[in-house]
């Protein structure tokens, strides 16, 4: 097998969720951004957006959406929205009507750039040494969601993404 840097990072991935009261870095945070917007996007639309949570009031309604006591608790938390919204107001500033912005397809489209930037962050985290886990329990109650993060239509808030400096012998 091949063995490189990389390599050796994705094979020992395993999520982590006791983080130490720490945050990122300005510079930790600027690379996950540029890694994000780095990653491959069908027909170069990059239909997501990043949100970095960091209103207390805000964690704790999200933590207790998502029912697990570490979300938002330690460490720096990100929803990855799929994202229409800029998109269709790029597309209005040009005279443009919304297109096939309202199709599954698209949708689809917008769901797998995000998630390849999820993942991408994900290496590039843990290529740094951070923990990370993602966190599907952001989608237990939409609605909710929704009016925490206050989303304009269009728009919606695929996963979470925690990521701090891992308590040792903590997973
Ligand atoms: C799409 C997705 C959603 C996940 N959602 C959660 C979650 O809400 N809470 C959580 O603690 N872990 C979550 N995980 C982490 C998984 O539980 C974890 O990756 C899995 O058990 C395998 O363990 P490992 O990542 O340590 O190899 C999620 C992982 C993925 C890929």
């Amino acid at each position: 097998m091949i063995e490189n840097e990389t390599i050796k990072h994705q094979l020992n991935h395993r999520a982590i969720r006791a983080f130490k009261d720490q945050t990122l870095s300005e510079e930790q945070l600027t690379t996950l951004y540029e890694v994000a917007r780095h990653t491959a996007t069908s027909m170069f639309m990059q239909q997501f957006s990043i949100l970095h949570i960091t209103d207390e009031e805000k964690r704790k309604q999200i933590r207790e959406i998502t029912g697990q006591k570490y979300v938002g608790a330690n460490g720096d938390l990100f929803i990855f929205i799929i994202d229409l919204y800029r998109n269709q107001q790029i597309r209005k500033q040009m005279g443009n009507d919304d297109g096939r912005l309202h199709t599954m397809d698209i949708f689809f489209q917008a769901l797998q750039d995000t998630m390849l930037a999820v993942q991408n962050v994900i290496n590039a985290a843990e290529s740094m040494g951070l923990g990370i886990v993602p966190l599907g329990t952001v989608n237990d109650d939409p609605k909710a969601m929704l009016k925490v993060l206050d989303l304009p239509e269009l728009t919606y808030p695929a996963l979470g993404l925690q990521v701090g400096v891992q308590i040792k012998n903590h997973n």
